[in-house]
């Protein structure tokens, strides 16, 4: 997507080379006419796929998947994360590990939000090694819904998450892969030359 990519290339800032921070449009301020037109993209890559419900994860998952719902007409339920809970039976419980900050968090849904027989399409901002796509994707299928796809708004194709989800058999969608932050650059992947 090309319009993303630009504000990318303008406004994000490479971290380290495995770190991209975009809190100028995505993490921290959001930019909504951006945002918008993410959600249009979502929508048009998955309006054949019978989504009936949108599953992301708090904070940066909800901007672009409340945008992408309303083009598809659909509600989204965003899973919480909170440290160690006491089992509650009301809820689905995913322990989410994340390389990138290294912590562990427990990722909850409210058994009262997904159904049996939702197709549910999985957005999150980032996809690194795919822990919380999975994570979400087990609350999915634990409630005996389907899960129609995962769009993300920037992979790191580098790492190893779309790699092991696609292996899963998920249909993952993203809006920007990064190739490489090698060297404070940005390279996308289809940008790298072979
Ligand atoms: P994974 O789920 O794919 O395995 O990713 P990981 O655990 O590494 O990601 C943990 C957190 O770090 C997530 O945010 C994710 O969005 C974010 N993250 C991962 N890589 C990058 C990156 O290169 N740049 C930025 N800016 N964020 C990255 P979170 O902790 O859930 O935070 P938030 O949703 O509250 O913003
Ligand atoms: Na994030
Ligand atoms: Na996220």
């Amino acid at each position: 997507m090309e319009q993303l990519k630009q504000a990318i290339r303008t406004e994000g800032s490479v971290l380290s080379a495995n770190v991209l921070k975009v809190d100028a449009f995505l993490n921290h301020r959001i930019d909504p006419v951006l945002m918008a037109a993410i959600g249009r993209e979502f929508a048009e890559r998955f309006r054949e796929a019978g989504i009936t419900k949108i599953l992301t994860i708090e904070t940066s998952g909800i901007a672009p998947a409340l945008m992408a719902a309303l083009e598809l007409g659909v509600a989204v339920v965003f899973a919480r994360k909170q440290k160690s809970l006491t089992m509650r039976d009301d809820l689905y419980v995913q322990k989410v590990y994340s390389f990138t900050k290294q912590v562990e968090n427990e990722v909850t849904v409210s058994r009262k939000f997904l159904e049996k027989g939702d197709r549910v399409l999985i957005i999150d901002d980032f996809l690194a090694h795919g822990e919380a796509a999975f994570g979400l994707a087990k609350i999915v299928e634990e409630a005996g819904g389907a899960v129609a796809g995962i769009g993300i708004v920037i992979e790191k194709s580098f790492q190893n998450g779309a790699a092991k989800l696609q292996e899963a058999g998920y249909r993952v969608e993203s809006l920007a892969r990064i190739a490489s932050l090698e060297n404070n650059q940005v390279q996308f992947v289809e940008e790298t030359i072979h």
